[in-house]
């Protein structure tokens, strides 16, 4: 973990002044480390007030993360639970689920141990430089629209994103978010189903987002962080107001999203299903949230599992 995370995480969890002997000290550093690392953070868009004899505080409060904070930035009264530190904000809300949990609800963490990816990968999720929730849906209608829910995940991040900073990141389908040809943010969507009744009796939405991380393990590719001072509760407010408001019927403005944002139209692509690799050309994307490719044979057929993975040739 780089010094100057550490130091965002103490600073985001501490209200008060913290000297640059006690980071040092904390963090076995020398002061002179702590005070670049401090310098870093502030070019990156933290406010940080250092005053001298007393050290170092966040003097906005937009990176503190609170249950609080982020119910009073949401529209949608829901229930929300925050963690410093989970497992992951997926698996606890299936704990909640299995205590017989009600209604829409949403953990949000700072910190994930064992966060998931999709394809039984994991996800990198370092404390202080992202933001990791999960937001439980109760759509109560057949699975197929339930799993719109992950390509609808996909547009409310980008809509928050774009409304709450200057950038302009896309959709790799299915439902990886993209800024600069790196992804910043990841979407596992998992359905719980009451099979006797055949629908699905809740639906939870992982998101995890790097604002700030910029280290990733080796075995990470492709990744990358907004790198942006941004509200980090009023993102997560207003990507969770978004999906309920597209999970109550909005469907159509965001399938028109969808598709302006989509980084693969018209391009070369590489996709593996069932472990065979096949190339191909992105044509569209259906009213369903499915890709149409035309594959090298001519023959033209769409993909629509979230278990095929992509890959853009670049020419
Ligand atoms: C992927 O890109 O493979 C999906 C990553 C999904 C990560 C989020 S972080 C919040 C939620 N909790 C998890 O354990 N995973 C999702």
């Amino acid at each position: 973990m780089l010094l100057k995370n550490d130091i965002l995480f103490e600073l985001l969890n501490t209200e008060d002044y913290i000297s640059g002997e006690a980071l040092a000290e904390k963090f076995n550093k020398s002061r002179a480390a702590v005070w670049k690392a401090i310098k870093s953070l502030q070019a990156q868009g933290y406010g940080i007030d250092a005053v001298t004899n007393k050290g170092y505080r966040l003097t906005d409060s937009k990176n503190l993360v609170s249950a609080q904070s982020i119910r009073a930035k949401m529209k949608n009264r829901i229930d929300v639970i925050y963690c410093g530190c989970v497992d992951s904000t997926n698996n606890m809300c299936k704990r909640l689920l299995a205590d017989s949990k009600q209604g829409m609800f949403l953990v949000a963490a700072n910190q994930q141990t064992a966060g998931r990816g999709r394809q039984g990968k994991s996800f990198y999720s370092p404390k202080g430089t992202g933001i990791y929730f999960s937001l439980v849906l109760r759509p109560k209608t057949a699975l197929q629209n339930a799993v719109t829910a992950t390509t609808a995940a996909a547009v409310a991040v980008c809509r928050a994103i774009e409304e709450l900073t200057e950038l302009k990141p896309k959709i790799k389908w299915v439902n990886d978010v993209y800024l600069d040809g790196k992804k910043v943010c990841g979407i596992l969507t998992e359905a719980v189903t009451n099979f006797e009744e055949g629908i699905v009796d809740s639906v939870i939405v992982g998101i995890g987002i790097n604002i700030s991380t910029d280290e990733f393990p080796d075995d990470v590719e492709g990744a990358g962080c907004l790198n942006v001072s941004v509200d980090r509760s009023a993102l997560v407010a207003k990507i969770a107001d978004e999906l309920i408001k597209i999970a109550g019927g909005d469907y159509k403005s965001f399938i028109d999203y969808y598709r302006s944002h989509s980084l693969v139209i018209g391009e070369k692509i590489k996709f593996i299903q069932n472990g065979r690799v096949s190339l191909a050309t992105a044509l569209e994307i259906d009213e369903a949230g499915g890709l149409k490719v035309q594959l090298e044979n001519g023959e033209v057929t769409t993909l629509r599992s979230g278990e095929i993975s992509i890959r853009k040739i670049e020419s």
